[in-house]
């Protein structure tokens, strides 16, 4: 048999192989090969794209961590450290269910949109093009506000969360005043974040001159020369200065106790790291954690999210659910924290690299292959659906979990 025969042959073996079958690749033939969008197979590639195509001051404002961003770093190297121990033929794999039930809402998949704030340096509409992509794909989405128009249009995500610091709250009537209007928009729920009371040293960005402001508002601006444009009442981040005394006093576990009882609807904590903080959550009736550390952006040396996560879960003892983020890029992470207990892992960075490469079509790709990529490893790990993960599926390669 000559070369090319030989080469027939194998072609014709693979194309009859189930493995190779026209199910499998079924989207491939939906799918326009010439589509850039689909040149990125992994969150990873988005963020290449992303890099080249936005502004430096804006990437560098969006990759960073503060201080030595020893914390961006053990968000990644954490998972590291967890190994995934399958389980095979318990069960029938041969359809995989990754759709889950938070607070009473139906997911199709335990992965969600983090707040992240200053999108207008990723893209102009940031937040908007967000919601679209939420909407797009059935996606739980804390938003910092402004998508009233995409709600109204019918397509913004059916789950959604307000963000707030509840910084601004002076009473109870106020607090009930907020939760009233969100329940009129169709809000599922308060997140409350508690690690932004004071802002931390992005250093990156002091080395930048960057403007923080300007990402609320038009992104970087540039002359036609290209030099940043800075205008005398521009405020740039600095070190060296006490934080501000604030005008007012920060809010208190009370404070979110209060939150919560004018509010009919759920209230999550966000930025919880130990089992104590996750406790004092349940003894002041809140409704949910999210243990994070704002994607490293804010207090350092606090290690990876996903080491905090056992001693949360522990403290949580099953009586609120505890949500995470930071750092999750694949499926596998996702599959971790799953195990480890949590109810749902959420994602800011990596949709917003697909929001810079391709708008609203980037963070919807960003979120199938996510959705995808845990399918396929509870698939090749013996488990059909999101409930069957437990602890024994991870070990660690330092410690006893
Ligand atoms: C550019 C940017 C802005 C953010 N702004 C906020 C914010 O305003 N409020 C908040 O609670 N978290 C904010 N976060 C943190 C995210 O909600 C989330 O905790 C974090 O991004 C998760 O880590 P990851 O980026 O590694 O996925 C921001 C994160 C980024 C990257």
């Amino acid at each position: 048999m000559d070369r090319r025969n030989a080469l027939r042959n194998l072609a014709q073996f693979f194309a009859a192989s189930p493995l190779f079958s026209e199910r499998m690749f079924a989207d491939r033939k939906h799918s326009d090969p010439t589509d850039a969008l689909h040149d990125a197979v992994n969150v990873f590639d988005f963020a290449k794209l992303a890099k080249a195509k936005m502004d430096p001051l804006a990437w560098d404002y969006v990759d960073e961590g503060s201080e030595d961003e020893a914390a961006l770093k053990a968000n990644r190297a954490a998972f590291e450290q967890l190994i995934i121990r399958p389980h095979f033929l318990d069960r029938d794999v041969s359809r995989v269910d990754v759709s889950t039930t938070l607070f009473g809402k139906k997911l199709p998949q335990p992965i969600y949109l983090c707040p992240t704030g200053g999108k207008n340096c990723v893209m102009k509409d940031g937040e908007k093009e967000t919601a679209i992509a939420a909407g797009a794909q059935d996606t739980m989405m804390v938003t910092s506000g402004g998508i009233d128009d995409v709600l109204r249009s019918g397509k913004g995500p059916k789950v959604w969360w307000q963000f707030t610091t509840a910084a601004e709250f002076r009473s109870k009537e106020k607090m009930a005043d907020f939760a009233a209007s969100l329940k009129d928009k169709g809000c599922t729920g308060i997140s409350v974040t508690v690690d932004i009371y004071h802002v931390s040293h992005r250093e990156r960005s002091m080395h930048n001159g960057l403007v923080r402001a300007w990402c609320n508002l038009n992104g970087i601006p540039r002359k036609a020369g290209g030099e940043v444009d800075y205008k005398p009442d521009d405020i740039l981040w600095a070190s060296g200065e006490m934080p501000p005394v604030l005008r007012f006093p920060t809010p208190t576990w009370d404070t979110l106790r209060q939150l919560h009882e004018a509010a009919d609807m759920p209230v999550i904590v966000k930025g919880v790291l130990t089992g104590e903080d996750t406790e004092k959550a349940v003894k002041y009736g809140l409704s949910g954690v999210v243990v994070s550390n704002h994607g490293a952006r804010q207090m350092d040396q606090v290690g990876g999210t996903i080491e905090a996560l056992p001693e949360c879960v522990q403290a949580a003892g099953g009586k609120i659910p505890v949500l995470i983020d930071g750092g999750f890029r694949r499926g596998t992470d996702v599959f971790k924290a799953l195990a480890l207990g949590a109810s749902a892992v959420g994602i800011g960075r990596p949709y917003l690299w697909g929001l810079a490469a391709f708008g609203n079509r980037g963070v919807a790709r960003v979120i199938e292959l996510l959705r995808a990529e845990l399918a396929t490893d509870m698939g090749m790990s013996g488990v059909s659906a999101v409930s069957q993960l437990d602890r024994s599926f991870v070990r660690s390669r330092v410690r006893p979990l």
